[in-house]
């Protein structure tokens, strides 16, 4: 974990938060490297999951949403956890996130009666903090698309089986720290509400998308053997779930929940019929039955996404660190080096070239420094190809490609490698 944190800081990936100020617990930024990968991340997933389904279709909601949504949802009941605090050290912790809730794993020291703090985040619309003013930040994405769910049937086609996706970013007071960017108060999720009829066999469609989001796994680079599948027993699943697997995995601290699915029944679509008055009820022009849609739920932490792709891809070879990224969510596709940066010829080949593949795919600039440096440079932050111009290139109009696994190097004529990338890319 600290050699994969020390990267991300160094090379531009993800900083502490408002560092210069000491940073804030548990918050962290993207940096230029970390948002190519994240908005890289982003489109596949909306490719895969949205684009290429007939049915599926995207929303993109807001942040904050009127209060009686969390009330309908069950958030401000039941979104709560139980604290406990070190007399000796004052660290705190979730006692059942401990493997002995009797004493501090920090210090050994013994603990204060558990309390219990609401997970969701307040603030207030107005400028007078009066009564009626408290809203939440949202602590999942999922409501948007159960209070939408009528909009949806009226601007759209979609006929029950259909499902929504949305990205978007979703915040929780969390007490418990550490891990990076796996736990954090501010993070983004990728989920899908799937609305069926309640006639159908939901256990069918849940298996279906397990499949499904395994694919996703394969697209991003992660390796099957790194996850397991965790039936989460009945007395620890969220409140609103008859079924739930957490699909964990092997980040380099242990095993843990990295997505997740579960079966919400019509529980949310029922209250907030219950609640707002308004009918949420589908009519089934088939069988001319009106009923309330159940939900299957595929969840995606975004965050835990970014940091299984990085513990995945980092490894150590001799003298060279390099991070075998999927190509397709490489920052860069590729990096352009002139042979040598003080002959004008072939540095302006060199930038002819950056210039054109840019207009396709993004590209790094090196000039700095030998040859050998500038690959382990790129290496670090996967890039799966450099090219080098050199005097050859000005004589035959060919470069040297050179590729990051296996560090082979083949010559590829100029004009042709907007193609070649583009092959390699599919
Ligand atoms: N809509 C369902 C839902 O929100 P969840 O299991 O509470 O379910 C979904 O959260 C996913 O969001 C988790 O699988 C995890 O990847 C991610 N997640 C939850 N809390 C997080 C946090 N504090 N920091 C980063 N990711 C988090």
């Amino acid at each position: 974990m600290e050699k994969i944190v020390s990267l991300c800081k160094r090379r531009g990936f993800v900083y502490p938060g408002s560092e210069i100020y000491g940073g804030l617990a548990n918050t962290y930024d993207y940096g230029p490297l970390g948002v190519e990968l994240k908005n890289n991340v982003k489109q596949l997933w909306w490719k895969y999951f949205v684009q290429q389904r007939e049915d599926m279709v995207g929303l993109d909601g807001g942040i904050i949403l009127n209060p009686e949504v969390w009330k309908a949802s069950g958030h401000i009941k039941n979104f709560k956890d139980a604290l406990v605090e070190c007399k000796n050290c004052h660290h705190r912790f979730r006692p059942d996130k401990l493997e002995d809730p009797s004493k501090c794993p920090d210090c050994g020291g013994s603990f204060t009666t558990p309390r219990t703090f609401s997970g969701l985040f307040e603030t207030t619309i107005g400028p007078v903090e009066e009564e009626g003013t408290v809203a939440y930040l949202r602590p999942e994405t999922a409501q948007n698309m159960f209070v939408n769910f009528k909009n949806i049937l009226d601007s759209t086609n979609k006929k029950i089986p259909f499902g929504l996706g949305q990205i978007g970013k979703a915040f929780r007071n969390e007490i418990t720290t550490g891990n990076f960017i796996f736990r954090t108060i501010e993070f983004e999720q990728m989920e899908i509400e799937y609305f069926i009829s309640p006639d159908d066999d939901w256990s069918k469609v849940f298996e279906g998308w397990l499949q499904y989001i395994y694919g996703f796994a394969e697209r991003i680079g992660l390796e099957r053997q790194n996850f397991y599948n965790h039936e989460i027993p009945e007395a620890e699943r969220a409140f609103y779930s008859k079924r739930t697997i957490d699909i964990e995995y092997k980040f380099p601290f242990g095993q843990d929940e990295l997505w997740a699915i579960a079966y919400r029944t019509d529980y949310d679509l029922t209250r907030h019929q219950e609640t707002s008055g308004k009918s949420m009820e589908y009519f089934d022009e088939a069988t001319k039955k009106k009923y309330i849609p159940h939900v299957i739920e595929p969840t995606f932490g975004f965050d835990r996404t970014m940091l299984a792709i990085l513990s995945e891809a980092y490894a150590e070879e001799g003298e060279r660190v390099v991070l075998k990224l999927n190509p397709k969510v490489a920052p860069y596709k590729v990096a352009v080096f002139p042979l040598l940066a003080n002959k004008p010829q072939l540095v302006e080949l060199a930038r002819k070239i950056y210039s054109d593949l840019k207009k396709d795919f993004n590209v790094a600039w090196d000039e700095r420094g030998n040859i050998g440096k500038r690959y382990f440079a790129q290496d670090e932050i996967g890039t799966p190809w450099c090219i080098t111009i050199d005097f050859d290139s000005l004589e035959k109009n060919d470069v040297t490609v050179r590729d990051r696994d296996t560090m082979k190097q083949e010559r590829i004529k100029i004009g042709e490698l907007k193609e070649y990338f583009e092959e390699k890319l599919k």
